[in-house]
């Protein structure tokens, strides 16, 4: 299984779902790739931004080594599913969908919390905002870790 998260900058949350389900697949011994990615070009190549670092960190999760990339049509073919942080992402990685297998790979990760909501932008608000997205995306990979047993 093939896992692929996406978010606009993919420096805040996509990295941090992205970091969180590695973690536990690979505590678990589970055989699953985990990757993420940012529908904008604006950060490639760059680490996480140092506050979802730090957020991760005090939780007990890495997620320093990850390096911002653009999501791009390929990716349908790399990965199994797609979860979007929210509607905004949804609209631009489906505009790039071939066809409906394409399109049926990608949901709203917090569907998977039996929610249609959105994993908040934390990148202009305080601290507060990017515990409430680790919170969330803590829940959501724990429903990704059930789904792969
Ligand atoms: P992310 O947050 O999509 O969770 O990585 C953002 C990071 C950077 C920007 C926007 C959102 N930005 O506009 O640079």
């Amino acid at each position: 299984m093939k896992i692929l998260f996406v978010c606009l900058g993919n420096i805040c949350r996509s990295p941090l779902a992205d970091g969180i389900l590695r973690k536990k697949v690979t505590e678990s011994g589970l055989d699953a790739e985990v990757d993420s990615a940012g529908t904008a070009g604006y950060h490639i190549g760059e680490a996480p931004d140092p506050r979802m670092i730090q957020t991760a960190k005090n939780r007990g999760t890495d997620i320093s080594f990850l390096r911002a990339r653009q999501f791009s049509q390929g990716d349908f073919d790399a990965f199994d599913r797609i979860y979007v942080m929210d509607h905004s992402n949804y609209g631009n990685v489906v505009r790039l969908a071939r066809n409906q297998a394409d399109e049926q790979k990608v949901s709203l990760v917090l569907e998977l919390l039996g929610t249609d909501s959105e994993v908040p932008d934390p990148y202009y608000g305080g601290q507060s905002g990017f515990d409430h997205v680790y919170d969330l995306l803590d829940e959501a990979t724990d429903k990704i870790m059930e789904s792969l047993h």
